[in-house]
């Protein structure tokens, strides 16, 4: 069983934050950019070291979801990577589930991005079948690249929510989903 260490970003030693970008950058071979990492700041991170290097890590950051118009303080997952020669062993497992728990703790909703075709559905996850949005300062705009990646799980306050409605996420800089 693999010890899940927590950390807010706040909490992280510049050396810390900097072995988990290095993590990131080569679980992602070279596609983990600046503004990635900036999405996965501001939240609490969930890591695996092996002699003090980090080798698996998700971070989960405060969002505002809208499911058509309820609001819902959401959780939302980043960064999840494991280290090449260290995968299949549960890693990535482990992490997502403290990230899980702190979802459960803190937020009404949990919620996070991906194109892997299986992975978080064989870990429970819920993929969305509605369709996706952005809210801008002019609206709602339609990410329809996003649609069928977005994956939630469900908190006992969320827990109603139709994966056949419209969802929306907050604008931000880089990727908004
Ligand atoms: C995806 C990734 C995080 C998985 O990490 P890992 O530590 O190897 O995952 P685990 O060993 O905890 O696997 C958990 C389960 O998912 C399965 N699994 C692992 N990688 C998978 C993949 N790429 N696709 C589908 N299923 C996968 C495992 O078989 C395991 O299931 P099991 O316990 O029933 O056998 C890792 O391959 C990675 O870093 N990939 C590159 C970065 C990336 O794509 N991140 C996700 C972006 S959303």
């Amino acid at each position: 069983m693999s010890v899940v260490i927590s950390r807010s970003t706040a909490e992280l030693t510049p050396s810390e934050a900097a072995r988990i970008r290095t993590l990131l950058d080569g679980a992602f071979e070279g596609r983990f950019t600046d503004a990635l990492w900036g999405q996965a700041l501001g939240g609490v991170h969930f890591f695996v070291e092996e002699d003090g290097v980090p080798i698996s890590h998700a971070s989960v950051v405060p969002r505002v979801l809208a499911v058509r118009d309820r609001e819902i303080n959401t959780g939302y997952v980043e960064a999840v990577g494991t280290r090449h020669s260290d995968r299949r062993q549960g890693l990535a497992r482990s992490v997502l589930a403290a990230a899980r728990r702190h979802i459960e703790d803190t937020y009404e909703l949990g919620a996070l991005h991906s194109v892997l075709p299986t992975f978080y559905e064989h870990l429970g996850w819920e993929r969305w079948r509605g369709p996706t949005f952005v809210r801008t300062d002019s609206g709602l705009e339609r990410t329809r690249t996003d649609d069928g990646c977005i994956h939630i799980w469900r908190v006992e306050a969320g827990a109603a929510v139709d994966l056949d409605d419209p969802i929306s996420c907050e604008w931000r800089p880089g990727f908004v989903w």
